[in-house]
């Protein structure tokens, strides 16, 4: 497969379409938008075949000290790889890339939230070395986890 993850410029931020529906998220995709236009958010696309098929993100200010602080730990958000290419690597790689990304700018701690149900990711992070639960609560969506990683 010829692929590459690069950083998303934002003239192509609608054809994060091909990964998930923004229409049904019209209020979710427009607040990433805003976070990306702001310098707050950083987000890197998986490429194969000139078509996009996995994103992730990193966030610099959650503005939540369980999941940033300044120079030092950053999160990651939005890790999600379209439903047909899944369980071929995709989402390993983008976490790998952001990992370097995060010790390239000099962080040395990752957070991540995921749902205490959503068995895919929990083991995808715990295998990539999130490993400290920070936090156990519970939002509009349900129970979740908040979990960090040195990097
Ligand atoms: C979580 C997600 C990003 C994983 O992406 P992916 O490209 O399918 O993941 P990978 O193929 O790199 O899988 C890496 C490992 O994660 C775990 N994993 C991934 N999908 C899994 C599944 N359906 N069931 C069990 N384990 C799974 C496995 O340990 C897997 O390794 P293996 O295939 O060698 O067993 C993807 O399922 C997704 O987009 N989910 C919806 C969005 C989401 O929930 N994002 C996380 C929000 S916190």
């Amino acid at each position: 497969m010829d692929y590459r993850i690069i950083g998303l410029d934002p003239s192509n931020y609608g054809k994060l379409a091909n990964i998930w529906d923004m229409e049904r998220h019209a209020e979710l995709a427009k607040r990433f938008y805003a976070e990306i236009i702001s310098g707050n958010r950083k987000s890197y696309v998986f490429e194969a075949e000139g078509e996009y098929i996995g994103e992730i993100s990193l966030v610099f200010d959650k503005n939540d000290p369980d999941y940033t602080i300044a120079g030092k730990r950053i999160y990651v958000s939005r890790l999600i790889v379209k439903l047909s290419e899944r369980r071929k690597g995709v989402g390993r790689a983008l976490v790998d890339f952001a990992v370097e990304k995060a010790r390239e700018l000099g962080y040395s701690e990752m957070s991540i939230g995921v749902d205490i149900d959503n068995y895919p990711a929990i083991r995808l992070y715990w295998e990539k070395g999130f490993d400290r639960i920070l936090f156990v609560g519970e939002d509009e969506d349900g129970k979740y986890f908040k979990l960090l990683k040195q990097i």
